[in-house]
């Protein structure tokens, strides 16, 4: 059973912090959400969180020395008994501090299928309307495990749809987001599990933890 923090961005809706939410309800995610962390009061998905009752803190790296912010962030975690971190719209760089207390136990969903359209300043829109500038047929979403850059970590799955002539940002958006809920959750049950192991920088999934059995790549 996991006990998570979920790190949010100023920007984002939480859809999947509330994905998260309710795939621990219905059973499909053996975890708890023991708190909600963002920079800003008033971001959406905080706004939400509070509203639904979730243990809500902010840790605002505008009011903190930068030295500081990786310990004020791990104090934070400790506080609320935190094993595990997901990246649901969290649009700064993981404090190295943080990244070192939580080794492989920090995941990420980026809206691309990396290594493409990655790193600083590609989230959300910015990353569909790259995707269809460059006219790539096929996009999708990635969970990866979080290291001290951006969006360059050990991947964990990958879902693709299709890209459409017709397409707009916000229609691929629309298209690739049920499944980053998904897959979200599902790569948190893995870890939840145990079954996620990394031979370098590829992940693999064993197939019978119990037995410490055979490994597989992921579909
Ligand atoms: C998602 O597209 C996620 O992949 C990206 O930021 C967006 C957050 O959306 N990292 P939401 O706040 O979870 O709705």
């Amino acid at each position: 059973m996991l006990a998570l923090a979920v790190f949010v961005g100023t920007k984002g809706r939480g859809s999947n912090l509330f994905a998260l939410r309710d795939a621990i309800e219905a059973g499909r995610l053996a975890a708890s959400i023991a708190v909600v962390i963002g920079t800003r009061a008033e971001a959406p998905a905080l706004v939400r969180a509070r509203a639904a009752g979730l243990s809500v803190r902010i840790v605002d790296p505008q009011t903190i020395h930068p030295e500081e912010y990786g310990a004020a962030l791990l104090a934070t975690l400790k506080d609320a008994g935190t094993d595990t971190i997901a990246l649901a719209g969290f649009l700064r760089r993981v404090p190295p501090l943080v990244v070192q207390a939580f080794p492989h136990r920090i995941v990420n969903i980026h809206p691309s299928l990396l290594p493409l359209f990655g790193g600083k300043g590609m989230y959300g829109e910015h990353v569909h309307r790259a995707v269809l500038e460059y006219g790539v047929k096929v996009s999708g979403c990635t969970v990866h495990f979080v290291d001290e850059a951006y969006d360059t970590g050990p991947i964990i799955a990958q879902r693709s749809v299709p890209v459409w002539d017709t397409d707009t940002p916000e229609t691929l958006a629309a298209r690739i987001l049920p499944l980053e809920h998904a897959l979200l959750a599902e790569s948190l049950q893995l870890l939840a599990e145990g079954r996620l192991t990394l031979n370098g920088r590829v992940v693999r999934v064993l197939t019978d933890a119990a037995a410490g059995g055979t490994e597989s790549r992921m579909p």
